[in-house]
Formats: structure tokens, sequence, C-alpha cells
């Protein structure tokens, strides 16, 4: 039986027509503190924003050889234009249910770098990288339903909306309503191309 983590065999970089999405490494924790530190960036996020030191933590986490075995593994890649070594934001995927083969996704960018389709073409290079090289049955994304610009890379990846939970959490004191977007393995050539721009 062949025991290969499916992991093992990504390459990476993986890249798109515009952007490169790699392994975060120990010099990029400022980087990420830019956007990840920033109040408008947490805003949907149910904690507060990453303080400098939270970053090196998270990055001392992700940066290594990634695991893709166990609930709760997951790749989180830096996502730079193909050109430049910049970290403008971050996309990732967790495998929340290992056996159903149930994984979610997110992403998070630099408000400077928001509105021209960024977040979505690296979702969708992340998306089919987890249908095809990691075993994705069901990709899905959890998002505050206020967060309208994360729905809306949701719906231009494909995914449709599952669920509309009502004040399941409590965000500071507010309560919280989110949606759950997802879509399935054969549901993948419904995806756009990954090789074109995001729309
Ligand atoms: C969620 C988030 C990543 C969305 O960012 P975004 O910039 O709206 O999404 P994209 O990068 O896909 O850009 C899409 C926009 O770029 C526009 N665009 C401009 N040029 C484009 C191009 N060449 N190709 C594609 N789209 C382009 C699109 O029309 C779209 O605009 P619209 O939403 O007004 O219709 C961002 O708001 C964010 O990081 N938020 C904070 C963290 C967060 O909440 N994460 C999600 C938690 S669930």
């Amino acid at each position: 039986m062949d025991h290969t983590n499916p992991i093992d065999l990504i390459t990476l970089p993986v890249t798109t027509e515009r952007l490169r999405l790699r392994l975060f490494t120990a010099d990029d924790v400022d980087a990420m503190h830019a956007y990840q530190g920033l109040e408008s960036v947490a805003r949907y996020l149910y904690r507060p924003p990453h303080t400098r030191e939270r970053c090196a933590e998270v990055i001392d986490k992700i940066s290594g050889p990634p695991r893709w075995a166990e609930n709760g593994d997951e790749l989180v890649l830096a996502v730079t234009h193909a050109d430049e070594p910049g970290v403008i934001g971050e996309v990732g995927v967790k495998l929340a249910a290992a056996r159903a083969r149930q994984v979610e996704i997110g992403w998070v960018f630099h408000p400077a770098y928001e509105g021209r389709g960024y977040a979505t073409e690296a979702a969708r290079a992340l998306a089919a990288l987890a249908f095809d090289a990691l075993g994705a049955h069901r990709l899905y994304a959890r998002l505050d339903v206020e967060n309208t610009a994360s729905a809306k890379v949701c719906e231009r990846l494909g995914m449709r909306r599952e669920a509309h939970l009502v004040e399941n959490d409590l965000d500071g004191d507010r309560w919280g309503s989110e949606y759950v977007y997802a879509a399935l393995a054969h549901d993948l050539e419904r995806l756009p191309s990954t090789s074109g721009s995001a729309r």
C-alpha cells in the first residue's frame, strides 16, 4: 500500500497568472503583521488583530513542512505578486475532518491589495489544489454574514451557500451570524478556470 502523504507530492510555489503562493518564512513576520495587525482586517475574524509576536508564533507553526493527515492539519500559503517578494495576503486550507475529507478554506489580504481579484485568483488555485492534490471531497468556507467581500469571493469561486447560521457565535458583544459556502469535488468543473484572472 502506498503511504505517501498527498501533501508531500505538492510542488510549491503554486503560480497563477499574476500571483505566487508559497510557504511563509521567518522573514515574513512584519509583512504578515502589516495586515493581520489591522482592526479592519480582523473585523469579521472573531478575534482581535494579531500582535507582531502572535504573527511570529503563527509563522513558526505554518512555515515548516505541512502535514495533511489529521483533523486540524493545515496548509497556509503566503501570496505575493508573481514577480515581487512582498507578501500581500494569505490563503489557507485546513483538514477539518480527515475521514470525510472535509476541508475548510480561508483568505486574508492586505487592504492595499483589495479590489483587484487577487483573493479570488489565489483561492481558486488553492481550491484546485485541495481537490486535485489533497483529495478534498468537500471544500467549505464559514464567514460572517456581514462580510460581503468574502461572500463574493465564495460566489466567484462557484461555491454554493449551504447554510445561514443565526447568532451562532459572539463577536465581542455582538451576536454573530454566519454563512457556510461549499463545493464538492465533482462541482470542480463549475469552478472557473484556474489560469485566468478572477472573472
Ligand atoms: C475577504 C477579502 C480577501 C476579499 O478581498 P477582495 O479584494 O474583495 O476580493 P478579490 O481580491 O477577489 O477582489 C475582487 C474585487 O476585485 C475586482 N477586480 C478588479 N480588478 C480585477 C481583475 N483584474 N480580476 C478580477 N477582479 C478584479 C472585482 O470586481 C471585485 O470587486 P467587487 O467585489 O467590488 O465586485 C478581503 O476583504 C479581506 O482580506 N478581508 C479581511 C479578512 C477576512 O475577512 N477574510 C475572510 C474571513 S471569512
